[in-house]
Parts: C-alpha cells; structure tokens; sequence
C-alpha cells in the first residue's frame, strides 16, 4: 500500500497531525475550514513538491513559524521506505529510505499522488499549462528519460531565448537549435506515446462516468510536418520580434473531447469536473499498472458540483482503481465510498480517529 503512517508538523493550519492510515480508504470529516484540505495538500506535497491549492511557499508555512514537515511510510513492496520533507521559505530538503534525496522527483515514484478537488475543472477551462503539466507527470512516470529529456530542452530553450533576447545573430541561435530539436522531438514523441497508452483506461472510465467517449487529441506545439529544426530556424524573425521561442513542446497542448466535440464548450460545470476527474482517474491507472500498490488519490470534497448520481458514478469509478483513498467531506454519508473506510475527524486544525 502507499503510506501506512503519515505526518505533518506546522503545514497550513495544523500544528502536530499524525496518521495511521487505512490501506484503501481514509475519510476526513469535519466543518469548513477545519484543516481537511490542508491535510490532502501536505500529503501532495509530500509525493509531488508543491501544492494544488498555492504556488507561494510562504502560505504553506504554519502563521509564526518558519518551516513545515512531512513524513510518511510507504508500505509498498518489497520494503517499507520513509520520505520526508523539511521546508521552509527559502530552502527545501527530501529524504528518502533515511538519506538526503536529490529532490522531489525521487518521492514522486514512491509515492505518486493524484488529486480530484473542487479546481479540477480548470484542467478544461484554463490556459495549457494546466494541461502539459498534466500530460508531463504522466510521462515521467512511464519514460525513464524523460526527466533529463525536458530539463535538457528547457535549459536549451533558456539559452536560445536569452540569445534572442541579446539580439544575438543567427549563429548563436543554430547553437541551441539542434539540441532543441533533438530533445524537443522527443519530448513529442514520448508525450504521443503516453497519450496513446491514455486512451484505453480513458475510454472505459469515460464511458462509466459520462456515457460518452472521452478523448485526448496532442497538439504537440509547432507543424509536425516540417520538423522542429525547420520550424525554429524559419520562426528566427518573429522570435526575434517577441524575444523569445514561439514555437515547441513548450507550447504544446492537449485537446480534449467528448464525443469528438471540445469538452470545455460544450458540457456543464458538474459535467467538466466528470471529465476532469476521468483524466486524473485514467493517469492514475496508468501509474498503477507501471508500479502497483503506490498511487494515492486525493479526493477533495466530491460532493462539490455533483448531484448524487454523479457522485455516486464517480465514487463507483474511484473505487474501481486500487489506490489509497483519502476523501474529504463535509459529511460522514458519502454514497459509494467503501463501509470500512478509516475515519477521521479534523476540527481546528487537528484530527482524532472516529
Ligand atoms: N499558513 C497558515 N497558517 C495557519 N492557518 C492557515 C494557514 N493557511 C491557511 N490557514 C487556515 O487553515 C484553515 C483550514 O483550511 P482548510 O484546510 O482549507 O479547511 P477545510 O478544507 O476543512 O475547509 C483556514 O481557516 C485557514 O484560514
Ligand atoms: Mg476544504
């Protein structure tokens, strides 16, 4: 199972929590602004280095302290591991199995978390990052190289545009050309093959929450058909013009649909939140294929948006996939969710066993 134990000491609004938890089903119940979230975002932090909630550190940090810490067991075969993280303003230190760890993206295979909160939506409705950050953490954990990949473009692509930026001549742009091309073209590649591996959980879990396909198109960020190389040596002018490279994965996107038609134009809030949480559900299965008995999904008050046979459809989709389950509500009932859930109840920042 993922975490058997977890801990979080000044993170957000809780002081000292500490859990045993329920290899398949935890639920956290209490009123508004108790700490239930908070606990679901120390957890994603623990596994993926940053919040859902946040991109600013310093609200992260318990008011009048200077650092939060994060523990865990992870209780996947063959051994137990703990992974933990010390953070503060300014500096961020992760341990795993007892040493210091390079950095997040060690945890991150040990214990990949996903979450489904009230945002989920913004996966349609927002700008593309979203959408490649999505697509991204897919990849990574299925390609090995992909990390090195994407830092070795992203640090080519810095280079070319601080180039473009200095009004450099085109000799010093080809310099960082060719490594973008190389690495570029296969970032596009890996991200074709993820998605295809995508689309059959995709399809099943789409069909059980929407009765309708869901689908995943990539638009990979310049003309395929004319290579990076190409595209990037003739876009040299208009780079020029916006001081940076206009034109690569960077751009890239993800189209999503249902039934062939856009998802964002054409279905409800509480329907785009079923869409959403199809693409998270169908990653982590992925994930869980890849490595069993890791994945954690972080479901953040799942009444929100849905009626209850929308929740109930989601619960039953949830429950079809074997990762650990951490659910927060308002409410003990939610329709669905396994009877011999691990209960617990968060008030004021601190969280008892029910
Ligand atoms: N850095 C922080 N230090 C202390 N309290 C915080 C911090 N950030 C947020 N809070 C408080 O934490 C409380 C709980 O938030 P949250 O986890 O979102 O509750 P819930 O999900 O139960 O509604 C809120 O009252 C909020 O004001
Ligand atoms: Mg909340």
């Amino acid at each position: 199972m993922p975490l058997g134990w977890f801990r979080a000491e000044n993170f957000r609004c809780l002081a000292a929590v500490e859990l045993e938890l329920d290899p398949r089903a935890n639920l956290f119940v209490g009123p508004n602004a108790s700490g239930k979230t908070s606990i679901l975002e120390a957890a994603f932090f623990l596994g993926r280095g940053r919040s859902f909630r946040s991109r600013r550190r310093e609200v992260l940090v318990r008011h009048g302290q200077q650092e939060f810490l994060l523990a865990g067991r992870s209780e996947a075969d063959p051994a137990p591991m703990t992974m933990g993280v010390r953070a503060s303003r300014e500096q961020t230190e992760w341990r795993l199995g007892g040493a210091p760890a390079e950095g997040v993206a060690d945890l991150a295979e040990q214990f990949p978390a996903q979450v489904i909160d009230p945002e989920v939506h913004k996966l349609l409705e927002e700008g593309p990052g979203r959408r490649r950050r999505f697509m991204d953490w897919g990849v990574f954990h299925v390609e090995p190289t992909f990390l090195s990949n994407w830092r070795r473009y992203h640090q080519a692509l810095r280079q070319r545009n601080a180039a473009l930026k200095q009004g450099r001549g085109d000799e010093d742009l080809a310099a960082w050309e060719q490594e973008l091309a190389v690495s570029g073209e296969e970032l596009a590649r890996q991200r074709d093959s993820y998605l295809a591996r995508l689309a059959g959980p995709l399809g099943s879990i789409g069909a059980a929450l929407l009765d309708r396909p869901i689908t995943v198109v990539h638009g990979a960020g310049w003309d395929r058909q004319s290579g990076l190389l190409a595209s990037l040596q003739e876009g040299r002018a208009r780079d020029r013009r916006y001081k940076a490279t206009q034109l690569g994965p960077h751009r890239g996107d993800v189209t999503i649909q249902v039934a062939g038609r856009p998802a964002k134009d054409q279905v409800s809030r509480g329907q785009q939140k079923l869409v959403a949480s199809a693409l998270m559900l169908a990653q982590l299965a992925i994930q869980e294929q890849q490595r069993p008995g890791r994945s954690a999904l972080l479901l953040d008050d799942p009444a929100a948006e849905l009626d209850r046979e929308n929740l109930a459809r989601l619960m039953a989709a949830v429950q079809s996939l074997p990762a650990q389950l951490w659910v927060t509500s308002l409410r003990a009932d939610i329709p669905g969710l396994p009877a011999a859930s691990r209960m617990f109840h968060v008030e004021q920042g601190a969280v008892r066993r029910g």
